[in-house]
């Protein structure tokens, strides 16, 4: 028996039928072919398939397609603002913070939502948001440097005279 699932998904508005074992995270990518989020351990452990439900950053395995039913769904694609990085991707990309990438989706929405709680995160606050976000490549201290140069943009900005955005 499949089950109707309306979602909004990075803005755009989707209806599927689905079973009612469907994972989110297997919805996103084998319904709506969103590629973006991952499928580490399926077990909420690795983080590789982080998403943003209704504004709450959650593991997409850890949720059944049929409870996104009415919600709004922010993967790691809906970021991308008229083909602009968000400020955490560029970060990340600049100090070649990542390298196999799997991880990326966990990474940029914690760091995501570490800076949007704490525009000036110290490092302890950003090591302890990525709790629960596995990378396997890097020793996350490139991370954790990457994401630290945003939380530090206020003050270098005001230095510069610039304005800081995140
Ligand atoms: S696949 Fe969801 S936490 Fe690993
Ligand atoms: S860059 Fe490979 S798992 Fe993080």
């Amino acid at each position: 028996m499949k089950y109707p699932v309306a979602v909004s998904v990075n803005g755009r508005a989707y209806r599927r039928e689905v079973e009612a074992r469907t994972l989110l995270v297997d919805f996103l990518r084998d319904h709506l072919g969103l590629f973006g989020t991952h499928v580490g351990c399926e077990t909420s452990q690795c983080g590789a398939c982080l998403v943003t439900l209704d504004g709450l950053t959650l593991k997409a395995c850890t949720r059944l397609a049929v409870q996104a039913d009415g919600a709004q769904v922010t993967t790691l694609e809906g970021l991308l603002v008229d083909g602009n990085l968000h400020p955490v991707q560029s970060a990340l990309l600049k100090e070649c913070a990542l390298t196999c990438g799997f991880c990326a989706s966990g990474v940029v929405l914690a760091a995501k939502e570490c800076l949007e709680r704490k525009p000036v995160a110290g490092e302890d606050e950003v090591r302890r948001s990525l709790e629960g976000v596995f990378c396997r490549c890097t020793g996350y201290q490139p991370i954790v440097d990457a994401v630290r140069s945003l939380a530090a943009a206020p003050v270098r900005d005001l230095r510069d005279g610039a304005t800081a955005e995140l």
